[in-house]
């Protein structure tokens, strides 16, 4: 079992896992936890951190979990050899950093009578930052270890040892290293690529196509996860970028990427090759930096809606029953903080789709947006009926 500490927009991470592992259960508002013998952590774009879980408390509060901490590890380490390094992240108690740090002090007071040397990160906030998990490695060998204190609502609390932080490092080489990025064509976050990709959920060795291929971040992420790749583009240049990209990543990850990359508009391309799952972020319309005029907005929404609509209908007759998509489509953020979406995501099913069933969340949540966008993302979860 493992709990996840899930990222910026929870929804999306507890869907992300519960498509992927199936038996997935909200045990916050900020963490799920995952009945799996082995989480694959790099793979996950909604997750900041994970971990194994060891304890679980019926009742506490930070003294409780700190005292229970304090006597496993004291105890259970206290023949190790080499020097620990150690990072305490706690989530959800009504403790100050200086409370958590002090446990850590505790315990390396404990570990020194037994002559255990034991290296504590501090703790600017009562949970560390994934930038400081990662930089120190923890979770990623036995003596590098970050444990995972949450409490939910209930006062239930679960103690686990980390298994890794988001890899930034790794994140930021993939997103800004590649030869070839288009802001006008958008920036799509690896980690948001990850998510798509994990929403569709391809079967293992299948070809994932992006029909809306433009750099090809969607791509790169599922040519890392082994997947053979299919992209196509309207425009020739993103068509360029796509395969430069690719073979900039086989090149600097040393992979060998099966790749089918051609120009095509998405309305009417008939596809070469049979189509294991499609994972995209569709034609999104322009971007806007203020909430447009109802006039501007009805137009945009009507061309988008267009696109992506005759999109599902061409595709509809060249896949296979039971195929797996996700389709990040647009959605308009007003000041109130209501969406507009896209007709066409109530007629799904007249389009010969059939909404993936999710039980942790309604499938309007999965938007991605960050505060000062107007165009979100609404992921749509689906399969060929
Ligand atoms: C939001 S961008 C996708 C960006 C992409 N996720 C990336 O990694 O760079 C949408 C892409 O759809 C393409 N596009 C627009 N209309 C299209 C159509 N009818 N058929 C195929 N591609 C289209 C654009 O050229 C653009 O590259």
């Amino acid at each position: 079992m493992y709990i996840s500490i899930l990222g910026r927009q929870p929804a999306l991470g507890i869907a992300e896992l519960e498509r992927l592992y199936g038996d997935v259960t909200w045990f916050s508002d900020e963490s799920a936890i995952i009945n799996t013998p082995r989480l694959d952590f790099e793979r996950l774009g909604g997750s900041q951190k994970a971990g194994r879980i060891v304890a679980e408390l019926p009742r506490g509060d930070w003294t409780a979990a700190s005292r229970k901490l304090v006597s496993a590890y004291a105890q259970a380490w206290r023949e190790r050899e080499g020097k620990i390094t150690l990072g305490i992240s706690s989530y959800g108690f009504n403790a100050n950093p200086r409370e958590v740090q002090k446990t850590g002090i505790i315990l390396k007071g404990r570990l020194k009578e037994v002559g255990v040397s034991l290296r504590l990160i501090p703790n600017s906030d009562t949970a560390l930052s994934t930038a400081t998990s990662h930089h120190n490695k923890l979770g990623l060998s036995d003596n590098k270890v970050e444990l995972l204190v949450v409490r939910n609502k209930n006062g239930k609390i679960i103690i686990a040892e980390s298994v890794g932080a988001q890899n930034i490092t790794a994140y930021a080489k993939r997103d800004q290293e590649r030869p070839k990025r288009d802001a006008f064509v958008g920036m799509l976050p690896p980690k948001l690529a990850q998510t798509i990709l994990n929403l569709a959920n391809p079967a293992a060795g299948a070809r994932v196509l992006d029909p809306f291929c433009g750099t090809g971040v969607v791509l790169q992420e599922a040519s890392l996860q082994g997947f053979k790749v299919y992209g196509t583009d309207l425009s020739d240049k993103m068509v360029d970028y796509t395969t430069k990209n690719l073979d900039w990543l086989a090149a600097t990850h040393h992979l060998t990427i099966d790749s089918i990359i051609e120009q095509g508009d998405a309305m009417n391309h008939r596809w070469s090759d049979a189509i294991g799952a499609v994972a995209c972020e569709g034609y999104l319309g322009q971007p806007f930096s203020a909430p447009p005029s109802p006039a501007k907005l009805a137009e945009v929404r009507k061309n988008c809606n267009y696109i992506m609509g005759e999109f599902l209908r061409n595709i509809a007759s060249q896949l296979a029953s039971g195929t797996p998509l996700c389709v990040a489509v647009p959605a308009w953020k007003a000041a109130d903080g209501s969406f507009t979406h896209l007709p066409l995501v109530s007629q799904l099913e007249s389009l010969g789709y059939t909404p993936v069933p999710l039980s942790t969340v309604r499938s309007s949540e999965l938007l991605y947006y960050r505060d000062d966008q107007v165009v979100a993302r609404e992921l749509l979860v689906i399969t060929k009926n």
